[in-house]
């Protein structure tokens, strides 16, 4: 058993013996924040997974991100805590269904949010993140058709912000679809100077209400760089544990679901994750990303698109 063990102390060795770097996510618990050696935006842990000298990357994220980390770095062993830790926007596009929609409109290019599965990266043109969307749009003729998954809400924000047309999956991610206007409304009011900052990933009627949109390191910065003193933030309330420890003096509110709190809105699958998994991981080299060549090369080549377009 792991009782008696000292945990943090024990990760500690694994990553030296295993020359393992840990890689986490925002949206992890503090814990596991504060012991990784980079805590990132999707982009930045896509960068990060694409120019390590680690041997092993230990993946504190969901399984997506731990594919695009393998991708990026083939000849690596990428390792997260739990396999099971999926996403609700990579199921909403099930490869074959993503394939034939594709397939459907041959005239149009797919640019993909990377919330999707390596099945789906494969027939698809460039990846985007929401920190790098804009950029890489503004590099695609505005005459070019386009289509757009697995994130409607997202797709959308897009839409508004550049003009443009592209035609949406139908996905949504049930983390920020559970924010409640009436209830942000609310909470509006009772700090009437607080900007609100949202990911978009929101759905419009939540976006509408923001001062501020854009991926969780955009949120992060903005929250540390507004002279607000309190401010909402419409995103996985774990990000708020940097916000905390960067701004001590500061109030952070996480915006609320409908029952009035932000309980509601912590990211399921980022949850299976923890300290005992993880330390599990490090000792056992296992579960382990294992992606077959073939899928490796043809998702690696829209993933270089956008870290070409995005830098
Ligand atoms: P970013 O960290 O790129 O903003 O992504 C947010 C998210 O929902 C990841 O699943
Ligand atoms: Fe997926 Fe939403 Fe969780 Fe992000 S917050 S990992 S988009 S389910």
């Amino acid at each position: 058993g792991l009782a008696g063990l000292d945990l943090l102390a024990e990760i500690d060795r694994l990553r030296k013996e295993r020359n393992a770097v840990i890689l986490a996510h925002y949206y992890q618990e503090p814990a596991i924040q504060d012991l990784a050696d980079f805590v990132g935006d999707s982009l930045d842990l896509s960068r990060k997974a694409a120019a390590t000298d680690a041997d092993v990357i230990a993946f504190c994220g969901v399984r997506f991100m731990a594919e695009v980390a393998k991708i990026l770095s083939p000849e690596k062993t990428v390792i997260l805590p739990d396999m099971d830790a999926g996403c609700s926007l990579e199921d909403s596009c099930p490869p074959e269904q993503f394939a034939a929609f594709r397939a459907a409109h041959p005239d149009h290019i797919a640019l993909t949010y990377i919330n999707c599965s390596a099945a789906v990266k494969t027939h698809s043109d460039i990846i985007v993140t929401s920190s790098s969307a804009e950029k890489i749009l503004s590099q695609i003729p505005m005459d070019q058709k386009i289509i757009f998954a697995p994130d409607k809400n997202l797709g959308a924000y897009f839409n508004r912000k550049t003009g443009r047309d592209m035609l949406l999956w139908p996905g949504a991610c049930i983390v920020h679809e559970a924010f409640s206007e009436t209830e942000l409304l609310k909470l509006k009011a009772l700090h009437p100077d607080a900007p609100v900052a949202a990911h978009p990933e929101c759905p419009a009627y939540i976006l509408d209400h923001a001062d501020q949109i854009g991926s969780t390191r955009a949120i992060l910065d903005f929250a540390l760089s507004s002279p607000a003193q309190t401010i909402i933030v419409a995103t996985e309330p774990h990000i708020i544990h940097q916000m905390e420890k960067a701004a001590p003096h500061k109030t952070f509110i996480g915006a609320p679901g409908a029952d009035g709190n932000c309980n509601c809105n912590m990211c399921p699958y980022m949850a299976l994750n923890s300290i005992e998994k993880l330390y599990i991981a490090l000792r056992d080299m296992t579960p382990r990303i294992e992606l077959d060549a073939d899928t490796i090369d043809r998702a690696r080549k829209p993933l270089e698109r956008m870290l070409a377009m995005a830098s």
